[in-house]
């Protein structure tokens, strides 16, 4: 019913992803977007909204509550109120915003590495210092280590910022996991913004996602959760995300921290929100089935070849990649010469790794993950030979 092998020709669009490679022959599959068009329901929603024809300040409706307050309870049996909901153009912002309303000046927030880039950069903007703690390779499986995170804490430490699921090594953590998390960051007195925007892509059928704030009310009355439509229905470009923070205070600061500089959601952005979560199911259970294809084709063939190693992805459409055992300083470099652009381990605080976008046509995908073979199976030289 719905093909997501159909070619749709990103080249000549707006497209950040195609653009960066315009005019060279390059595989893109960095950014954090799909190529595939999102669900009809989507497209038909906005198309309903462009016919009206007039495009003023929009502001959700109360229909879109019901169904986003139906969605988290159906699909996470988590009941929020409509009160606790912040609209937000961007996650990226929520973050922003959570660094801003949690923290004062030199106080310090703590995340994991690697990372999605903006929780690296997210505490410095906001005038406060930031403090890592390295995920572990446990029996092929990243996991945070507990030990770690307690020794990075102290009085000063105020925001835990957590990606889960984990952006980019694709880890889906389990209640256990969380619950060891909350608990460290709640004796210190902290705050956790949990950011789950890749919550509805779930890959591994036996993983579960569970929103932070609702496995227990203590930890939500600590909590500041970030969701949105946009990786999940690739609307990214149509900026509608939303915040669930339950505690009125934290939500008023975090509101106060948005003031005068973050703008409302459009009404593009409103329309499809509201048709994805009201209508998208049966495109997303199909896009979750072809997914998990591409990541078992990219998780066979990255750990066939000499010097890359990944874990199985559970969730996300990105794989994270080991590229340290290649006798290559700049493994990125290395396989955009041979035509694939993908994201550098750097950006996410872990030079030598690099993330793969599995959310695109299998054929794209194919020829890509055969550019890499080419590459890094007959070609062992180190890079800086390659160029004297
Ligand atoms: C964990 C995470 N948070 C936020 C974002 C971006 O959110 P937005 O585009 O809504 O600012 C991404 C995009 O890749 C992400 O992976």
């Amino acid at each position: 019913m719905y093909n997501f092998d159909n070619h749709v020709d990103r080249k000549s669009s707006d497209s950040i992803k195609w653009h960066k490679y315009s005019g060279q022959d390059i595989i893109p599959l960095w950014v954090a977007d799909m190529d595939f068009q999102s669900p009809p329901s989507v497209i038909e929603a906005l198309h309903q909204r462009v016919s009206h024809g007039v495009f003023g300040y929009a502001h959700p409706n109360p229909e879109l509550y019901e169904t986003l307050i139906y969605h988290l309870q159906s699909t996470y049996n988590w009941q929020i109120k409509s009160d606790w909901i912040v609209w937000l153009p961007g996650l990226v912002t929520g973050i922003n915003a959570a660094c801003r309303s949690s923290a004062s000046n030199n106080e310090a927030i703590v995340t994991t590495t690697p990372i999605y880039p903006p929780f690296l950069t997210a505490p410095r903007y906001s005038g406060q210092q930031l403090v890592t703690t390295s995920m572990k390779l446990n029996r092929n499986q990243w996991q945070l280590d507990l030990d770690e995170l307690r020794s990075c804490i102290n009085n000063r430490t105020k925001l835990f910022l957590l990606s889960n699921p984990h952006n980019p090594t694709g880890r889906v953590f389990k209640k256990k996991e969380l619950l060891d998390i909350a608990e460290i960051c709640l004796k210190k007195n902290m705050l956790i913004c949990s950011d789950e925007i890749h919550c509805d892509l779930i890959l591994e059928p036996k993983c579960k996602h569970w929103p932070l704030a609702s496995i227990d009310p203590e930890i939500a009355d600590r909590t500041i959760t970030l969701m949105a439509p946009s990786k999940t229905y690739n609307v990214a470009g149509l900026g509608c995300g939303f915040a669930v923070i339950s505690n009125d205070r934290i939500r008023r600061r975090f509101k106060n921290a948005m003031n005068g500089i973050v703008p409302d959601v459009n009404a593009m952005g409103f329309a499809a929100a509201h048709a994805a979560y009201k209508h998208g199911a049966d495109w997303l259970a199909a896009l979750l089935k072809y997914l998990r294809k591409n990541r078992d084709l990219v998780f066979e063939a990255i750990n066939n070849l000499p010097g890359l190693s990944m874990a199985q992805v559970q969730g996300t459409y990105l794989a994270w990649i080991d590229a340290l055992a290649l006798p290559h300083e700049n493994p990125h470099r290395m396989f955009e010469k041979a035509g694939v652009g993908l994201g550098n381990g750097s950006d996410f605080g872990a030079p030598g790794f690099l993330r793969l976008n599995f959310g695109c046509k299998r054929s794209l995908l194919e020829s890509a993950l055969k550019r890499m073979e080419d590459a890094a199976g007959k070609d062992t030289k180190p890079e800086t030979l390659l160029e004297t």
